[in-house]
């Protein structure tokens, strides 16, 4: 069964459509793009491309790009899509680049789902140039650690988003929409905690709010915010 990715894969083509779903289209697009744009970019990797949207969205920024995956059917998409684009088979904990060879790596929405993630962290720093960025979107741990979600009264009223065993590590099996992937929680200072001692620092910290779509929807989530993002640099 695996993470439940290959699965998922179609499920997730087209939850995904054009424009990525509502967290990405609303809340992370708008931040991550922005981000983008800082900078000058020669040479980018996207770990855990997936169907491929970001390094569609690199490349209409005109910004060379790589997007690995460990799921086939993913990548085929990603092909399908992009028939001259670079997508290939590689898992986060083993990179297969030379050291030092982008000024830009990225993790979108990607850290949840890599197994041994101080591994891919650890790759991911290994094959940034110096100077370079490495550039996370992740899900917030409040939500990762959340087995039931919003707890509502009888009417259907959200009252507030359950937490517990924030402090711990752990996979968990989530399922929306006939997708069924296997997601890791982890509290935010593991994270922290590696990414500090790999000798990053960290230039930007956002919990983005939503730029747009509907009202219920934003206001939910400025109560229980779901992503988080993160900019830091691997020093000179
Ligand atoms: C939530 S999706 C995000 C996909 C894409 N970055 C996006 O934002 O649409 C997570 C992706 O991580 C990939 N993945 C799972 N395990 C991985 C690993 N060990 N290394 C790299 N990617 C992995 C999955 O195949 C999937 O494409």
């Amino acid at each position: 069964m695996g993470n439940g990715w290959e699965h998922s894969a179609a499920a997730w083509i087209e939850a995904m459509g054009d424009t990525g779903d509502w967290g990405r289209e609303h809340v992370l697009d708008p931040v991550m793009l922005e981000r983008v744009s800082a900078r000058q970019c020669e040479y980018a990797l996207d770990v855990g491309c997936g169907e491929g949207r970001f390094c569609r969205m690199l490349k209409a920024m005109g910004i060379p790009v790589v997007g690995i995956d460990p799921t086939e059917a993913l990548l085929a998409q990603a092909r399908k899509r992009d028939p001259g684009g670079d997508y290939l088979l590689a898992s986060a904990e083993v990179l297969p680049f030379a050291n030092e060879s982008f000024d830009l790596v990225v993790s979108y929405l990607t850290l949840i789902d890599i197994a041994d993630f101080r591994a891919g962290l650890r790759e991911m720093v290994r094959v940034l140039k110096r100077d370079g960025t490495l550039l996370i979107a992740n899900l917030n741990g409040f939500i990762t650690s959340s087995p039931k979600g919003w707890v509502k009264d009888f009417d259907g009223h959200y009252l507030h988003y359950a937490v517990d065993r924030y402090l711990e590590e752990f996979p968990e099996w989530v399922a929306w929409s006939n997708i069924r992937i296997q997601n890791w929680h982890r509290p935010l200072a593991s994270y922290m905690r590696e990414l500090i001692a790999l000798g990053l620092v960290l230039r930007f910290f956002d919990e983005p709010h939503p730029r747009s779509g509907d009202a219920d929807r934003q206001c939910r989530y400025r109560r229980a915010p779901w992503f988080m993002v993160m900019e830091w640099q691997r020093p000179n």
